[in-house]
């Protein structure tokens, strides 16, 4: 992964920290509108949801953290990946989440959010999804 790619990313994802709770919930507005059939997959009320916006923010805040030592990171995406089959989570799945995490950092970032960092951000999860897919199906 190109050195570019990784500090864009994770100086955008330093502006998103602050407000993660609302890009939680802007994240998972976004999923369940582009696919309504996801909802029943998580757990459902407030506080769950609340729990679930944390996890994917702290999976994200490690993920993005440990991009500069890809080698690390891949174990711990693989077996994430195979966890998600028995959250009933299928290959195609993932197009649909990062579709809504692109439309969440846009949301959360405004202008920040340039094509370039857009680009690095596709890429980044790109890999994290290519990774926890080959190790699951
Ligand atoms: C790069 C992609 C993804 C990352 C980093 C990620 C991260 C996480 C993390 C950290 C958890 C907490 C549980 C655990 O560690 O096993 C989790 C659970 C979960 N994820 Fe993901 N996830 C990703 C993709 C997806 C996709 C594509 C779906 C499909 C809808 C999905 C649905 C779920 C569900 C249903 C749970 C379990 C909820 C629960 O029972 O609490 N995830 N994810």
């Amino acid at each position: 992964m190109e050195t570019k790619t990784i500090t864009l990313v994770q100086e955008s994802f330093e502006k998103v920290k602050p407000i993660a709770p609302a890009a939680a919930e802007i994240f998972y507005s976004k999923l369940f509108e582009l696919d309504p059939q996801l909802k029943p997959l998580f757990p459902s009320g407030e506080d769950a949801m609340k729990v679930q916006g944390n996890k994917l923010m702290t999976m994200l805040a490690a993920a993005v953290a440990g991009l500069s030592n890809l080698d690390a990171l891949i174990p711990v995406l693989q077996d994430l990946g195979k966890r998600h089959v028995a959250y009933k989570v299928e290959p195609s799945h993932y197009d649909t989440v990062g579709v809504a995490l692109l439309g969440t950092l846009e949301a959360g970032l405004g202008d920040a959010f340039t094509p370039e960092v857009k680009g690095a951000w596709a890429s980044v999860y790109g890999v994290m999804a290519g990774v926890m897919i080959e190790a699951s199906y």
